[in-house]
């Protein structure tokens, strides 16, 4: 058996698989996120381990779920953010999350110097690593002379689970402080940001072992001795595992909080200008391109709060078949934007509102504009090198037809539905559980799943959405 455990931002998904990669439970915790001002995302280290171990009670609850038969783990998270620990593995302060724009103005200083972008191939977007630990230097002094190690979101849970300081390349390429194409720390942008090397956790590739499982909480939750935790991945690239995204041409989008364009590449071809990331994937001698928006579910997330219902009701609420834009044009900035626009400070807008303007016409145009914002996503990765034909769909929005529709359509690709949609990254954890422990190959374990739809371009609107897009694009500037 084999367990993946999806560090996500609203929650912790936990999935049992056999050998033969059948999922055999799963199960969640959620987690709130802190907006002490605006612009700023934090969550407590602490909460991620208690919804770790809720989300495993549950599951060993579950009839088949057998936890003693575990013989690998592999983690999963939410990319970027900041756990910066003391000498003795205390959390200094809350974790900094990957959509906190707080350090923009730390990262325009560290992107200023070549050398970022030339190593880590990126842009130092506001929500990376290395700024956050600038902005603690600058406004928290004392807490910064204290780190002695700064770990990511999950290698935080593997430190709990294994007593290890380890780190794997994927997530590692998100921190602006790994030369990306050599697959190691680089010196030099640790010290252009103020940091040694000797706070950065030891590197592993994704499907190679990390640790073994500490003994008491092998003990607590009914497993034997030897359970070994995989490197892992950050969640894009672990659900890029579990969809077998590992081949040249084949992508994926993730509708979840965050919204993610991403395809796989074979080499190491860095276009920062294009605000396309290239990190390494989660597996030896490849990399992966791709577009961030900020705010995807995260956007109708947020007008399902504010008009009291719910994402699901609203998705639905225009009804099952597409509509051409109407009147209400949304920008979905909430977060400020990483792809293409590469701005922290932008932000949403709601136009063309009337008297007459519906909660069912705000939630259309609050999908319309996520799908144009992955449509910017789209233009970015073709500039960058990566042209996929077609699109597998993962994430808590992509149950939503009408969304996936009009994405398709603002895309002019089709989307494919994957069966197993909602296994995403703690199924790809899992296969990086099952490699690290059996040795097996990628081409044995990553194949790509069934589909059990394929959503294609509505035709008839296909030029009333380019026209809106193009609108969109102007608005956006
Ligand atoms: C990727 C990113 C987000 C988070 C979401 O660069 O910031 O997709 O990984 O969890």
């Amino acid at each position: 058996m084999y367990l993946g455990i999806d560090l996500g931002t609203s929650g912790v998904k936990v999935l049992l698989m056999d050998g033969a990669q059948r999922v055999l439970g799963s199960a969640q915790a959620g987690l709130a996120v802190s907006h002490p001002h605006p612009g700023w995302a934090e969550q407590d280290p602490a909460d991620w381990i208690t919804a770790t171990e809720a989300a495993l009670r549950d599951l060993a609850r579950q009839s088949g779920a057998d936890l003693a038969a575990v013989r690998a783990i592999g983690l999963s998270g939410q990319m970027h953010g900041s756990v910066a620990l003391d000498g003795s593995d205390r959390v200094l302060r809350k974790a900094i999350l990957w959509n906190d724009g707080r350090a923009q103005d730390q990262a325009r200083r560290l992107d200023a110097r070549p050398e970022f972008r030339a190593i880590s191939g990126n842009i130092v977007f506001p929500g990376f690593t290395a700024p956050k630990l600038v902005w603690m230097a600058e406004h928290e002094p004392h807490l910064f002379a204290a780190v002695a190690k700064v770990l990511l979101p999950k290698d935080y849970l593997r430190l709990w689970l294994t007593g290890e300081h380890v780190a794997e390349m994927s997530d590692a390429a998100g921190t602006s402080w790994l030369d990306t194409g050599n697959r190691r720390w680089s010196p030099e942008l640790l010290a252009a940001s103020g940091m040694r090397p000797d706070q950065m956790p030891r590197l592993v590739e994704g499907n190679a072992p990390s640790g073994t499982l500490r003994p008491e909480l092998a003990r607590r939750w009914g497993m034997g001795a030897g359970v070994i935790v995989a490197g892992g991945a950050g969640d894009n690239a672990a659900t890029a595992v579990g969809a077998g995204t590992v081949q040249p041409g084949q992508g994926f989008l993730s509708l979840g909080t965050s919204g993610v364009l991403f395809a796989a590449t074979a080499q190491y071809q860095p276009r920062p200008d294009s605000a396309v990331h290239v990190f390494c994937h989660a597996l030896p001698g490849m990399w992966h391109a791709m577009g961030v928006i900020l705010a995807a579910a995260a956007a109708l997330d947020w007008l399902a709060g504010v008009t009291g219902t719910t994402a699901a009701a609203l998705a639905e609420a225009p009804g099952p078949t597409l509509r051409p834009p109407g009147e209400i044009t949304f920008l979905p900035y909430l977060s400020g934007e990483r792809t293409p626009h590469n701005d922290a400070a932008l932000r949403g807008q709601f136009l063309g509102l009337s008297i007459g303007s519906t909660r069912a016409e705000m939630a259309q145009a609050v999908m319309e504009g996520v799908a144009f914002a992955f449509a910017d996503n789209l233009q970015a990765l073709r500039m960058a090198g990566s042209d996929p034909k077609a699109l597998l769909a993962f994430g808590g929005g992509a149950s939503s037809d009408y969304w996936l529709k009009a994405i398709a359509t603002a895309l002019d690709l089709p989307i494919l539905v994957p069966e197993g949609q909602h296994l995403g990254a703690a199924f790809g954890a899992a296969r990086l559980g099952l490699m690290a422990e059996t040795g097996a190959s990628v081409a044995e374990i990553c194949q790509s799943p069934a589909i059990a739809a394929e959503i294609h371009p509505d035709a008839a609107l296909r030029d009333a959405f380019a026209e809106r897009h193009s609108l969109f694009q102007s608005l956006s500037r």
